[in-house]
């Protein structure tokens, strides 16, 4: 548990970092925290809103956005936090379909979706990201996808929008080509760049308000540079779990309640394991540090993992994120006949009964003496989930700092790309 004095040991261990920040803040995307001044890029949001309305009038039915990792995980992420995880469903002006994997069976779905829109004349629109534009993945959807639209269309280049880093060869194909294209600047890693043109592009395509967005993240952002350890979520946060795995609780769940923040939880996955799962540490010592995170969805995992988590090894710390106001309400019928089944629900609305088990979740773990936090987040906005998503970025870089490891870096990730593509040099299947 975190008491005040090593609260106050780890608040004044983070001042370097503190002081870092507040540099960074000044120095545009010339620090590898540049990630935390995308929300005032009013340059950059002003090409993307551009972009974004040029390409609406072409009223596209679908949107496919080619990418992986931290070139996708950000926006579905918001999509279905902002939008609802059945946007789709809900007969949107424009679809959205993430090709991630190279999976065939999913891909090829994704091919027949938008071949049935192109043959009846409708628009698909596809943005491939790609920070180094070299991902086998990325690249290998992309030019299906690419192929398909071309054999509908005699200008594929209007429908077809490349975001990479400048240099990339992605982004000369781009140019070469005449597709739109859009930078993500070299300093802002795949994982911390949800709220660059990664994924502002396509929010902005699926009527994301990104005003809104970004007001959210430069609000937190400035709480976040507090030195007061207990002013700044994000250092509190990364001091609650820095501490928690001192203590032999390595394992971080990220537990959402709400169906619509289940991929946050895979995002903030992401962003922990890559930042923080290290071989070497900033010494270069070998030190094999991380954090294992996972991701649960209130109250649905309660039926899947929390037995394990009350009843199995104290190897875990909680954070649960609660959404206090809800757009929508609505209520269980008042049904007499069903007063006997579960008592004391008729007629009440459905956020009183998450209310009840997020409290009586929240007073179990606490006689169970297992530790956890709270973020409460006031609704679903693109205000609040922009302040949440800079919240735990900010908390990742101060967790890194803590453990002494890079956080900005994945020479893991690199090295497995690099396999693949050795492999694929060679012909095919490794021997
Ligand atoms: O966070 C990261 O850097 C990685 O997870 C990348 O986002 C992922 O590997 C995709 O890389 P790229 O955007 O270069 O295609």
């Amino acid at each position: 548990m975190l008491s005040e004095e090593k609260l106050k040991g780890l608040e004044d261990r983070l001042q370097p970092e503190f002081q870092n920040m507040r540099e960074a803040t000044e120095k545009g995307y010339d620090d590898p925290r540049a990630s935390i001044n995308l929300p005032d890029d009013e340059k950059t949001l002003k090409q993307v809103k551009s972009l974004v309305e040029d390409k609406r009038q072409l009223e596209p039915e679908y949107l496919v956005v080619a990418g992986i990792g931290g070139s996708n995980l950000g926006t579905v992420a918001v999509q279905e936090a902002v939008l609802g995880k059945l946007y789709n469903q809900k007969n949107p002006d424009t679809k959205v379909l993430y090709a991630e994997t190279t999976d065939s069976e999913h891909i090829g779905d994704i091919l027949d979706i938008i071949e049935s829109s192109l043959e009846t004349g409708g628009n698909v629109l596809l943005n491939g990201v790609s920070k180094s534009g070299g991902t086998t993945e990325t690249i290998s959807n992309f030019e299906v996808i690419a192929e398909k639209i071309s054999e509908y269309k005699d200008n594929p280049e209007e429908y077809i929008t490349v975001t990479s880093q400048e240099d990339s060869p992605f982004h000369k194909l781009a140019e070469d080509k005449d597709y739109s294209t859009l930078e993500i600047p070299e300093k802002v890693g795949g994982r911390y760049s949800v709220l660059s043109p990664v994924g502002l592009y396509p929010l902005g395509i699926l009527g994301v308000d990104l005003e809104e967005l970004l007001e959210g993240a430069e609000r937190v952002r400035e709480r976040c540079l507090n030195e007061d350890i207990h002013r700044n979520p994000a250092a509190r946060s990364a001091a609650s779990i820095y501490v928690n795995q001192e203590q032999g609780r390595d394992i971080h769940d990220f537990f959402l309640y709400g169906k619509d923040l289940e991929m946050i939880g895979k995002w903030y996955r992401q962003l922990t394991g890559e930042s923080l799962g290290k071989k070497h540490n900033r010494d270069g010592e070998k030190v094999n540090a991380g954090v294992t995170p996972i991701a649960s969805v209130g109250s649905t995992d309660l039926h899947s993992m929390y037995q394990l988590y009350m009843g199995g090894p104290d190897d875990k710390l909680h954070t649960f994120v609660y959404t206090e106001e809800n757009d929508r309400e609505v209520r269980v019928p008042e049904n007499p006949e069903y007063s006997n089944l579960v008592e004391d629900i008729q007629g009440r609305p459905l956020n009183q009964i998450m209310e009840a088990i997020f409290e009586g979740v929240n007073k179990s773990l606490k006689e169970q003496k297992r530790p956890f936090n709270v973020v409460k987040i006031r609704d679903r906005s693109e205000n609040s989930i922009g302040a949440l998503l800079q919240f735990k970025m900010m908390e990742m870089m101060y967790l890194g700092y803590l453990l002494n490891v890079n956080p900005f870096n994945q020479p893991s990730v690199e090295q497995y790309k690099d396999e693949t593509r050795e492999i694929l040099k060679r012909g095919g299947r490794n021997e």
